[in-house]
């Protein structure tokens, strides 16, 4: 099957996003065609490297290893980047060379900042392997690493000179995590493309069993929606905005509970339930699609409870959170599946509401 190409616009010029099953096989002459010199850093981490490190050994500097760092949330520290530097240092890499990401989401964040700032910048290519890097955050330019007071505190938008997505990486995924990065698949569904929401629920089943093909175009899809969402705003002032549904309840569901009993999506996917119910709450979104966002959310799988958790708590959070600009909280509705409206005048009441539609105490 011929990869899919969508080429991504940004302040540091075109790069190619390369989709599809089996494209990791063609990486050597993907990063000829993007001038990626032959200095390349590997960032990764070990389980990653043991199952599939094979599919990218060749495009190692010969007798070169790449750099491991520790797997999850937490090693996404200064520290590593730190030792990032070291190996950067003890390669000699210079500006002509490229910081190689494979990964999740923390290895891509983590190498990313690494790319981004050593030497003032070198460059990175991103070859996320899990669903969620290969949808959400391998594209976009974001980079970052955690603070112990916070998520995402120091950061950098650059862009990487080449993102390759296979899917068939992720037959490894541990199914929770495969789950967790649907959810932001169907969120690209209810804010952009009823097509690919209608696809999606039709075809549960192939990508629960990773068909290669339908697993091709559901990325390609949602990489298309990134990119587009993106490119019209790669500063994260307005359109980009409409990234972020479900995920205002949602990461308050995670602050809530420490960032341990949900993963991303799961939160967000409540927070998705919970966004749907507010939408038809003020009118703007019929009970139908409500129904329907419902049931696809609720078939990608069990999500952990919520019962115990208090909407006011949630609350709290939420007044926390970033997307609180000037004390106005710009709140993502879906206007019907495929399309969204964003507002900041939704009330306490209404966010209460909609927590407890959900399944949390008052
Ligand atoms: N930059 C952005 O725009 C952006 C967007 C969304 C999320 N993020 C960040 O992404 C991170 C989450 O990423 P994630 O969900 O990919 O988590 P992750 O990187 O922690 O990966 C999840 C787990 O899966 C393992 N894993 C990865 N690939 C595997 C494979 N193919 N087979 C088996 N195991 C594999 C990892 O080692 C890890 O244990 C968060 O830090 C979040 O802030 C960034
Ligand atoms: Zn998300």
């Amino acid at each position: 099957m011929k990869p899919i190409r969508i080429d991504v616009t940004s302040e540091r010029g075109i790069y190619p996003v390369v989709i599809g099953s089996g494209a990791l096989a063609g990486l050597p002459q993907l990063l000829e065609r993007q001038r990626v010199g032959p200095q390349r850093l590997v960032v990764s981490s070990t389980r990653i490297w043991r199952l599939h490190g094979r599919r990218i050994q060749r495009i190692l500097p010969r007798g070169d290893r790449p750099v491991m760092m520790a797997a999850g949330e937490g090693a996404k520290t200064l520290a590593t980047v730190s030792r990032l530097y070291d190996a950067c240092l003890d390669r000699r890499l210079d500006r002509s060379g490229a910081i190689v990401a494979f990964g999740g989401g923390v290895v891509g964040d983590t190498a990313g900042f690494a790319a981004a700032t050593w030497l003032r910048g070198v460059g990175l290519v991103q070859i996320p392997t899990t669903l969620l890097a290969q949808v959400d955050s391998a594209i976009g330019g974001k980079v970052g690493v955690n603070l112990p007071a916070g998520k995402n505190l120091v950061g950098a938008f650059y862009s990487p000179s080449l993102v390759v997505c296979d899917p068939d990486v992720l037959a490894t995924l541990p199914r929770r995590e495969f789950r967790a990065g649907l959810y932001e698949v169907v969120k690209y569904g209810i804010i952009a493309s009823k097509r690919l929401f209608d696809h999606v629920d039709r075809r549960l089943d192939l990508i629960a069993a990773h068909d290669p093909t339908t697993l091709t175009r559901v990325v390609a899809d949602c990489c298309r929606i990134k990119a587009d969402v993106v490119m019209s705003d790669e500063r994260e002032s307005g359109l980009r905005r409409i990234l972020n549904f479900g995920h205002t309840i949602g990461h308050a569901l995670e602050a809530l509970t420490g960032y341990r009993r949900f993963l991303h999506g799961e939160a967000v996917a409540y927070g998705m339930l919970a966004a749907a119910r507010l939408s038809v709450l003020r009118g703007a979104l019929s009970e139908d699609d409500e129904a329907r966002i419902g049931a696809l959310v609720r078939g990608v799988g069990r999500l952990p409870s919520v019962g115990d958790l208090s909407a006011r708590q949630a609350l709290e959070a939420i007044g926390r959170d970033k997307k609180v600009v000037a004390g106005r909280l710009h709140f993502v509705l879906a206007s019907s599946i495929g399309s969204t409206e964003i507002v900041n005048d939704v009330r306490t009441r209404e966010l209460v509401l909609a927590m407890k539609a959900i399944g949390m105490r008052d």
